[in-house]
């Protein structure tokens, strides 16, 4: 085995020792791992544009990358993954804590040492004729208070430059490593080995995957292995597994938070500053929102992240927050001039596209990109596409990676390593019936109460049929790496050790509502500002910084006060606003019995303070 460009060791602190040692020695890690997957050479990754350019490279050459026309899309490739290898894999997505109760009920559980026993079966010899890379890099600005560390070892060039897009890649983080640093460990294999046991050369595909797969997680040792697929979320582990699954352990434990938020900065027609992170599942238009291009003259919103937030209490009792991302990894059908400019000119260059359609040209389409699809499209698979095929020519769930300094809209500050005092928190799902355009929670427990009984339509559902939701408590259901009853109990007591006078208001959102007859009730997109300013004014207001009557009660939170939603210009008539603000009791009734079977679920787990906030809605609701 060649090892090339292996830094030299500063720090011999013994190999990994017990199972919750978190300190561990990087080299005899990586040497272990080495042993067990057995690469033909090791690399030790800089994250430098040089770097980038030769593995980019290296992918043309083995027919995984197409390069894209460098005229209309420079420095951009398409990547087309195999068939099976497109989507997270929630059924092989494991969590491995020591009691089946820590992981929780929404979690599939498995026990740490026969995870591990297993594991090392499959990883066995799976880097065979392969590099191993291995990628140093940081969650959030290197060295930042709320920031961490990790290493990831790859067997794939297509996951070395996702992650260079997706976290901050650097030597220095070896440094740091070196200087006493801890790390997660990630270790990431498609499962695709060049050569058998008895050593029959096996020849490679251009997406090479598994279909076993494992993403699995250990909380306790905040370890994580990933076997069998290439795709991103599954992949670059420093996205879902490492910042949202491993993390939110880290942040129970040393009382932070990570949540699947995006972070945006508002600016008001008066100059004021704030900042936002809201939650919403996938498909809710999370991205849409992080880059929103306002509609009301004078307000502007700068982009500070699109998936994921860290939020820590500052020395000062602020709740301050980071992206601790580096790029994008977002949805590429349905995203358009119109309905998220920023997004189509942060993708003008330097990005890698995965399983959208080719144009003759030598340029991508989606669904949705324009009204009509090019002639002469390739589909995602590689074939001949033709309108009305009944196929659609980019995979649904088509990705573009590409870097956040590059969107239009960054906020000068998104790299600032203190992050930036949040003033609301947003929680969101898509709703056709009950749920507000916007309420305002009573209090920090009411606004706990909403993020954890956050539910959403996958499609528009039968009017009033409330028993088809999924329930998506914090848009955490996937990434939550520990019971997510004590995830709320955890924001209970985050949300008790910030100052009352700057601690962020929670609201809930809903741009989803339809009539009767299945019309959207409110246009969304960029006119979601509207709801936005008004959310910023009720601080203003909770600030003692605005006297005139902003919200008026209801049962479910604080409504828009007549007037207060600016809707000039829209065309929203007072009726479609009165049925988009609409708290029907009957049917909230239902609700509030469904998120008692919901609450049951999680057995004594559910912290009493939100027992009581259902007790509190129901109250209201019968006194209504
Ligand atoms: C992912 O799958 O990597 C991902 C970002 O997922 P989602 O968009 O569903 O959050
Ligand atoms: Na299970
Ligand atoms: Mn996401």
């Amino acid at each position: 085995m060649t090892v090339t460009t292996l830094p030299p060791a500063v720090d011999r602190t013994p190999a990994r020792t017990g199972a919750a040692t978190v300190r561990r020695d990087l080299r005899a890690w990586v040497a272990d791992v080495a042993d067990l997957t057995e690469p033909d050479a090791v690399v030790w990754c800089d994250g430098s544009p040089a770097e980038r350019q030769a593995l980019l490279d290296g992918m043309v050459a083995a027919g995984t990358l197409i390069p894209l026309d460098p005229v209309l899309r420079p420095g951009s490739y398409l990547a087309r993954s195999d068939p099976s290898d497109v989507a997270r894999v929630e059924s092989r997505t494991f969590i491995c804590s020591r009691a089946q109760a820590d992981a929780g009920p929404t979690n599939n559980w498995r026990d740490p040492d026969a995870m591990r026993a297993e594991l090392a079966g499959v990883f066995e010899g799976s880097m065979r004729g392969r590099t191993m890379y291995v990628v140093p890099f940081s969650m959030g600005p290197l060295g930042g208070p709320i920031s961490q560390l990790g290493v990831q070892l790859t067997d794939s060039p297509y996951v070395v430059v996702g992650m260079q897009t997706m976290t901050r890649v650097s030597r220095r983080v070896v440094a740091m490593i070196d200087a006493g640093a801890s790390f997660v460990p990630a270790v990431h294999s498609v499962g695709a080995p060049l050569r058998t046991v008895s050593g029959t050369a096996v020849a490679d595909v251009p997406w090479p995957c598994n279909d076993t797969k494992y993403i699995a997680h250990f909380p306790e040792t905040r370890e994580i292995w990933s076997f069998g697929s290439g795709y991103g979320g599954n992949a670059l582990l420093g996205k879902k597994c490492f910042a949202l699954r491993i993390a939110s352990v880290m942040g129970r434990d040393e009382g932070w938070l990570a949540e699947h938020m995006l972070l945006v900065r508002l600016t008001s027609p008066q100059g004021r500053r704030y900042h936002v992170a809201a939650a919403f599942p996938s498909a809710c238009g999370k991205t849409n929102l992080a880059m929103l291009t306002p509609s009301l003259p004078g307000w502007r919103v700068e982009t500070l992240g699109d998936d994921i937030a860290w939020l820590r209490a500052g020395p000062d009792g602020t709740l301050r927050a980071i992206n601790p991302e580096a790029g994008f990894f977002g949805v590429a059908p349905g995203t358009s001039v119109a309905t998220n400019p920023a997004a189509i000119a942060t993708l003008d260059h330097d990005t890698v596209f995965t399983n959208v359609a080719l144009t003759p040209d030598g340029d991508v389409w989606w669904e949705g990109l324009t009204p009509e699809p090019p002639e002469g499209l390739v589909d995602w698979t590689g074939q001949p596409w033709e309108p009305g095929c009944g196929r659609p020519a980019a995979h649904p769930n088509s990705r573009f990676t590409v870097a956040a300094a590059q969107c239009p809209t960054i906020a000068d500050s998104w790299e600032d390593p203190d992050g930036v005092p949040l003033d609301a928190i947003v929680f969101g799902g898509r709703r056709a019936t009950n749920v507000p355009l916007v309420a305002q929670a009573h209090s920090w427990e009411h606004g706990v109460f909403l993020g954890a009984t956050v539910s959403s339509e996958q499609t528009a559902a039968a009017e009033g049929t409330v028993g088809e939701l999924r329930r998506d408590p914090f848009a955490m259901l996937p990434f939550c790496g520990y019971d997510m009853a004590d995830h709320w109990a955890h924001w209970l007591r985050v949300g008790a050790t910030l100052d009352p006078a700057t601690r962020p208001l929670v609201f809930q959102v809903n741009w989803f509502r339809k009539d009767a007859a299945g019309r959207y009730l409110w246009p969304g997109f960029g006119e979601n500002v509207r709801v936005l300013a008004w959310i910023v004014e009720q601080v203003d207001r909770a600030r003692g910084e605005r006297t005139d009557v902003g919200a008026v009660p209801s049962p479910v939170g604080l409504l828009p006060a007549p007037g207060a939603l600016d809707t000039s210009g829209l065309d929203v008539t007072d009726e479609d606003l009165r049925a988009l603000l609409d708290v029907d009791p009957r049917t909230w009734a239902v609700e509030a019995d469904l998120t008692e079977d919901f609450f049951a679920g999680f057995g004594d787990r559910v912290p009493a303070a939100l027992h009581h906030q259902l007790a509190l809605l129901r109250e209201r609701l019968s006194g209504t």
